[in-house]
């Protein structure tokens, strides 16, 4: 909860004085406008009712819809009785004063408005001087995530699963960091397995060393393909061992032996590969802490992991293999192997062993997995697993999941590889960018931008609706400037970019210490009571893990934006209003700023 320092129940009584203290004094907060509302509206109704000031505290919701007031209180789960004519008694009883500026009692709701002088004097200026800080919430005891996305397969495409589980990892990321937490961003590539074997007597075949330096995802996917072919051509002709199956597996078993110069060659597609997605993350803005992956899970841990299930009596041998039966605990969940007859380990077991050792190398407080909904059932069996061994941890492991995209494809067809749709995203938005030649040429590097622009139209597209929903890919619909797009967010953000600039007389001093008296367009309040509840859509958004949340939001405020923007102008105005209009069009493009970047994107100036 968002108050968490101790308040005695019963009748008591706090003056202001005492409740601020107490606030400020829990490390966890950072006060906002609508934190500072909730606070006197908790008084006032216990100076009225005696009930507790923490019950009414947390029973208070934020609202959808502005003509329901900025906070909205359900007499129901403060459990009055007659809440329905207690709203309305209420209603009236209350003293207005402070942060609150207006009460209507609808039903059994209580709507609270904010004191409009109060929301404009403390809110902007707020904005101007916190900058890319506002809205996030401090903390002196950091705690510790792990946020495990991405992790592709080296040799194989990066398919939109993958896509997913990047973009919205990215974001989680950095949600998490503006909650105040420390994140290491961890890539757990498929880089062990037989394939690797495959793709070894593959490359001594078809290889290519140029090629593999300036392309290793692209080559060594190709490599695999054909090499497949040959395989399949191969054990249609009845297999030798001495073919290319046996091969691979000769392959494939000195690696697991630690032999030098296997390890030797599949290092080198390994940290090529590596290489080159580290550019490719880089475009959107995404830096892993570590690139672990299958193979660097250590023999350590996985024994470990085998001692602890003989040691829970949680295996049993089943033809040779090990098999621990979940059924006992979940029906639904099965049974699932954990060692093959040959002794060799899977990737359950693997993950097994990762978790282990990740939590005794860094401490996490939680670690969260960003993985498709195809691997649902996987993550419970896993989740299970590591609660059985009786890791006390298990239970602060979280699987963020996502549902599927649909035709996800390029020019080349239907295989993708992460740059091949960055690229395409970005000569699809440099091509609509060139149908204005005049805003094109005020573009410094139109490149560049149409780069950020079409990274914006993607994760726009991903993040439009909730996580858990399948998507269908949709190039045009992506990239439309109008709609609820990504090109529309930058549209919106460097319109207001260009407004500054054309306003920079106005020195930022100025613009905080703004007098709002004279301001009194509906709609440029209404914009700033939007801006208002940035702080609780972030907590919202980090509470239910969902990206969603902040781009319905970030909507919101652009069509706010554009109603404001045809008709409540700057240039032309005397001062005392052009200065306030202006701080609040600042204040807005700062919070568009903040919304943006934590998605993922990077806001444009110009465009
Ligand atoms: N490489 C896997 C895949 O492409 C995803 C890895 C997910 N993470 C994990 N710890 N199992 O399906």
């Amino acid at each position: 909860t968002f108050y968490s320092s101790k308040i005695i129940s019963g009748q008591k009584r706090y003056s202001s004085k005492t409740w601020c203290v107490k606030h400020n004094g829990n490390d966890e907060s950072s006060i906002y406008a609508l934190d500072v509302l909730r606070q006197d509206v908790s008084k006032e109704l216990n100076n009225i009712s005696g009930i507790d000031c923490s019950l009414i505290f947390n029973a208070l919701e934020s609202t959808n819809n502005m003509d329901s007031g900025d906070l909205i209180l359900p007499l129901p789960k403060i459990k009055v009785t007659n809440p329905v004519t207690t709203a309305n008694r209420w209603a009236t009883e209350l003293v207005t004063h402070g942060s609150i500026g207006k009460v209507c009692a609808k039903g059994p709701f209580l709507q609270f408005f904010l004191d409009q002088r109060y929301l404009m004097q403390s809110t902007v200026p707020t904005i101007l001087l916190q900058k890319g800080k506002y809205g996030e919430k401090k903390s002196h005891h950091q705690k510790k995530v792990v946020v495990e996305f991405s992790s592709p397969n080296i040799a194989k495409p990066f398919h939109a699963g993958h896509l997913r589980s990047t973009i919205i990892g990215g974001f989680l990321s950095n949600l998490y960091e503006a909650m105040g937490w420390s994140v290491t961003r961890m890539n757990y590539l498929g880089d062990w397995g037989r394939q690797f074997g495959l793709l070894a007597v593959g490359f001594e075949r078809y290889g290519n060393e140029k090629a593999l330096e300036k392309q290793p995802i692209q080559h060594l996917f190709e490599v695999y393909v054909q090499i497949n072919k040959d395989l399949v051509e191969e054990e249609k002709n009845g297999t030798s061992q001495y073919g290319i199956g046996g091969k691979a597996r000769t392959f494939f078993k000195k690696l697991e032996n630690g032999d030098q110069n296997a390890i030797k060659i599949w290092n080198k597609f390994r940290s090529l590969s590596i290489h080159h997605y580290i550019q490719t993350y880089s475009r959107l803005n995404i830096n892993f802490d570590i690139f672990s992956g299958e193979s660097q899970v250590s023999k350590k841990y996985m024994s470990e992991a085998l001692n602890i299930f003989y040691e829970n009596n949680l295996v049993e041998k089943r033809d040779g293999a090990l098999v621990i039966d979940l059924t006992h605990w979940s029906k639904k969940l099965g049974k699932v192997i954990v060692q093959k007859s040959d002794g060799t380990t899977l990737y359950l077991t693997r993950d097994v062993g990762a978790a282990i050792e990740r939590k005794k190398d860094l401490q996490f407080d939680e670690m969260v997995y960003v993985i498709s909904s195809q691997q649902d059932l996987y993550m419970s069996q896993l989740f299970m697993i590591l609660k059985k061994m009786n890791f006390e941890w298990a239970k602060h492991l979280k699987h963020v999941n996502f549902g599927m995209v649909q035709g996800m494809s390029t020019r080349k067809g239907n295989v993708v590889f992460l740059d091949t749709i960055l690229d395409e995203a970005r000569d699809k938005a440099l091509q609509i960018m060139k149908g204005n030649k005049v805003k094109i040429s005020q573009v410094d590097n139109p490149q560049q931008v149409a780069d950020l622009i079409g990274i914006s139209a993607i994760i726009i597209q991903d993040m439009k609706s909730k996580r858990i929903n399948n998507y269908e890919f949709n190039w045009k619909r992506m990239l439309s400037f109008e709609g609820d797009t990504g090109p529309y967010l930058q549209y919106t953000h460097s319109r207001l970019k260009s407004l500054e600039r054309s306003s920079n007389n106005f020195t930022t001093d100025m613009l905080v210490r703004a007098d709002f008296t004279n301001l009194d367009e509906p709609q440029l309040v209404e914009l700033v009571r939007l801006l208002v509840q940035y702080p609780d859509v972030l907590r919202r958004a980090f509470e239910i893990q969902e990206p969603a949340t902040v781009v319905t939001y970030l909507f919101k405020v652009c069509h706010q934006v554009s109603s404001c923007y045809k008709k409540i102008w700057i240039v032309g105005e005397p001062s005392h209003i052009a200065i306030p209009r202006l701080a609040v069009y600042s204040a807005t493009r700062q919070v568009l700023h903040n919304a943006m970047s934590l998605l993922g994107l990077i806001p444009v100036d110009r465009m």
